[in-house]
Order: structure tokens, then sequence, then C-alpha cells
């Protein structure tokens, strides 16, 4: 193993990194970067990858656009700060507010503003309990979400979350949340049964659940169009009419998480309509601002609003709000995202290199090491296994996975190994056709080189 450079040795004496193995960062070190241009970043050393998870499935514009520095920096200058607290405002985020309004696919009365996907979710559940009461049903306030769903970290979003580590040892998930079926169909078909079929079943579940805690005690049902970190899912062509109609039975509210599949992902604008999911509420985050700067929001429909006007009345103020919700930096800079997605057609670009992604993930779907190989639009994910028959995942001991996303990183590109044996594949939206297949081929080296490990090794009976 090389030896840690000053600035690896000063990262592990100060940081604490999330998602990491924190006891093996110890020896390993961090992965340093310093730049980026483009679909590329580089190291300190100087060495060259492909950003092949957009960062966090979120810098939609790559690295290096000039024009979203130039709106932040014109906004710092004239006022970096504002706030939306005590009846203060901004045009960058009245602008945006209705931007949003504009190109929702759902009817949207207004937008409420928060700095990250976990803290959009948070306030969708505390909206979602603060309308029911104002609604005179006090008891309807459970909320559903799906095992394997990704709602973020802090306390409520991370009891949405339905991965167990998000959950083990943090004394997760709090009361009153539930976790319904996840709608993989690879895993969680059974023998001879049809997706049609499958996600029938999946909707009888939900409505059993819902049947046994009582529907006046459940409020709402959160997903996320395409599951991202839960391992890529996507689900059987018509299952959320099912699942809505499961809701819509009950009145159940519908929260679409759209912090990854927003601002195009998946090939439209949003993800829901393309799922044919029509939700009440919308969260969004990540690529409204191509991740330059933090920024989320919340979509909510006339009922919540009319809910808010509700209980402002009756306590005096809406009780809720961050510092940062609709700083006007992050709204100038998510303007000009939004101003850049339709002036380059950039999402027109993604529906456009969709079926290029979708046959160079095909042909990785051959691999002897892969499973599945599942994806839409831009985003995708390989699931490994030890063998493709009986889709026998490996040892989480035998590392797998870690080993198939470091050899990636060897040969110049990042990717991500995430819940459910999956690598993940999120490349920046502005990626081309060429860049996408050196991305590619890239991977698929790093799958020979762990399939030639995993033989050598003796690794899970292959
Ligand atoms: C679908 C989804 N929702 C919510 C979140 C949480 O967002 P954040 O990490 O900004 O809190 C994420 C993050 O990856 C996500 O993928």
């Amino acid at each position: 193993m090389q030896p840690l450079s000053n600035l690896a040795i000063r990262d592990i004496e100060t940081l604490i990194h999330p998602y990491t193995q924190l006891a093996s960062l110890r020896d390993s070190g961090p992965l340093i970067l310093e730049r980026g241009q483009g679909v590329f970043v580089y190291d300190t050393e100087g060495r060259e990858y492909i950003e092949g998870m957009a960062g966090l499935w979120c810098t939609a514009l790559g690295y290096g656009n000039e024009e979203l520095v130039e709106a932040a920096s014109a906004q710092m200058r004239k006022l970096p700060f504002g706030h939306l607290f005590t009846a203060k405002s901004h045009d960058p985020a009245i602008e945006l507010a209705e931007k949003l309004k504009e190109i929702a696919p759902v009817p949207i009365s207004k937008v409420f503003f928060c700095s990250s996907g976990s803290e959009a979710n948070d306030s969708q559940v505390k909206l979602v309990w603060y309308m029911n009461n104002a609604l005179g049903r006090p008891k309807k306030k459970k909320i559903i979400s799906r095992i394997k769903a990704y709602h973020g970290v802090t306390i409520a979003s991370a009891s949405l979350t339905g991965l167990p580590n998000n959950h083990l040892d943090f004394d997760l998930p709090i009361a009153g949340i539930l976790h319904t079926s996840c709608p993989h169909y690879y895993r969680f078909g059974r023998d001879g049964e049809s997706e049609e079929e499958f996600a029938t079943r999946l909707a009888d579940e939900l409505e059993a659940l819902i049947e046994i805690e009582g529907p006046e005690s459940v409020a709402a049902f959160i997903a996320e169009p395409v599951m991202g970190a839960g391992g890529v899912i996507v689900p059987p062509r018509g299952y959320f009419k099912k699942i809505m109609a499961v809701c819509a039975r009950h009145d159940i509210y519908l929260i679409a998480d759209e912090v990854i599949c927003g601002f195009g992902r998946l090939g439209s604008m949003f993800g829901s309509p393309q799922l044919g999911f029509t939700p009440h509420a919308i969260s969004v985050a990540k690529a409204l601002s191509s991740a330059y700067v933090p920024i989320a929001a919340v979509m909510v429909p006339e009922i919540m609003y009319d809910a808010l006007l509700i209980e402002s009345r009756k306590i005096g103020t809406f009780g809720h709000g961050f510092t940062y919700s609709g700083h006007p930096v992050a709204a100038a800079v998510a303007n000009k995202t939004l101003e850049i997605y339709a002036r380059d057609r950039v999402i027109e670009g993604v529906a456009a290199k969709a079926p290029q992604f979708a046959r160079r993930l095909a042909t990785l779907g051959e691999h002897p090491l892969v499973g599945e190989a599942r994806g839409c639009g831009l985003i995708g994910g390989i699931e490994l296994v030890a063998d493709k028959a009986s889709k026998r995942p490996f040892e989480a001991a035998s590392m797998v996975g870690p080993k198939c996303v470091h050899f990636a990183q060897e040969q110049g590109l990042i990717v991500r190994f995430i819940a459910g044996d999956v690598v993940s594949i999120c490349p920046p939206l502005v990626i081309t056709p060429a860049e996408l297949d050196e991305l590619f081929d890239r991977l698929g080296r790093a799958l020979d080189l762990t399939l030639d490990w995993v033989r050598r090794e003796q690794i899970g009976g292959t």
C-alpha cells in the first residue's frame, strides 16, 4: 500500500466522512479531488477521472460551468444573504418559486425552500402532520415509505429511508413511519409471477398494511419514481397506477421524492409522469442547482397551503423554516441552472443519449459477475452476483463491490457501490456520447479485473 500523503493524514485526523468505513479509511486514506472540468475531475496527483456518479447524483451540468459561477458571484455582490422569515423576501427566491410552479408536473400552489433533500423530506413529514391537524383529523399521521427507499438522513427522513444502515444503532425509524414492499421484480418477483402480477401483489400488500394500521391513521405515502441509493430500482410498468388506486381509496396524500429524478435524469423534466405517478407534493434538490450550491424545495398543492393558512391564523405564525430557506445565492444559481436546461435543451439531450446508455448497460448485463443491469435515462445500476442462475449474492465480507469500485478508480472512473450489491452509474447530464462510451469501456475493464480477482481469490464459489 502507498504511504499516505500529508493531506490524507490531515484528513483522517480531522474529518468524519459520511458513508465511509471509518476504520479502513485510516489505512487506505481518501481520494482527494482538486478540480473538475466537464465530466472530469482531477485528484491532487493530477490523475483524471470520469465523474460517473455526477458527484452524488447531482452535478447535472458537470464541472467548471462559468455561467453558474457568474450567477453566484453576481448575486453575492448584490445581496449575499437574504431570508424569507418574518415577511421578508427577495427577487431570486420569488423567481425560482415561479419557475418551479411553471414546470411542475402537477398543480403546485406554493414552494418552500430548504438546503438539502433530507430537509425537504423532513419538511414534507411535518407539513403532513400539520395539515391533518388543521383538517381536524389528528389521528391521520402515519407515513408509508418503502423498503430500500432513500429519502435522507435527518431523523424523519432517515426513518423514511428503508435501508438498514440508516437505522441500525441510530434508534430509527421513529414511531409512525412504516415501510411497504420494494418494487424490484428481479429480486422480489416470485417464480412464475409476471411483472404485472408482481405489481398487483405489491399494491395488495400496501392495502393490507393500511388496513392493519387503520386507514384513519395513515396520512401519506412517499416514493422516488426510480429508487436511487437503494439500488437503482425501476418499478414495473403499471406499479404506480395500482399503488395510487390504493392510496386514493384511503385518502392518502402522495409525495414524490424527485431529489434524483427531477430535472432530467430519466430523460424528462420530472420522473413522476414518466413512471405514471401523480403526486400531491414533490421534493427536489441536487440538480436544481446542478449541486453548485445547496438548495432544495418542497412543492405543495393548494390543500396544503390552505391548511398552513388555517394553522397560521390559529397559532399566529407558520413555525417552520431554515436560516438558508431560499438563500439568494443558491436561488440565483438554481435560476441560471433551469435557464440552461431549457436554453441548451439538456433534457432532450438526455432522452437522445438514453438508448446508447441502455445499450451499453445491457452489454454489461452479460458479464459473468452481473445478475441484472438496469436503468432509465442516464441512471443505471449493475447488480453483482456470485451466481447468475440462482442470483446468489456475494458475501458482504468478500468486498467484491468495493473492489470493483476500486478497479474502476484505477481505470479513471468514479462509480459507487450502493445497497443491494449494486455498482451505480449516474454521469452528468451533459456527458457526450464519446465520453459515455469511454465511461462504459472503463467500467467494463473494471468488471473484468474484478472477475480475475474473484477467480484468483476463489471468492463466492465462482
Ligand atoms: C431520492 C433522495 N432523496 C433524498 C436524499 C437526501 O438528500 P440530501 O443528501 O441532500 O439530504 C437523497 C440523497 O441522495 C436522495 O437520493
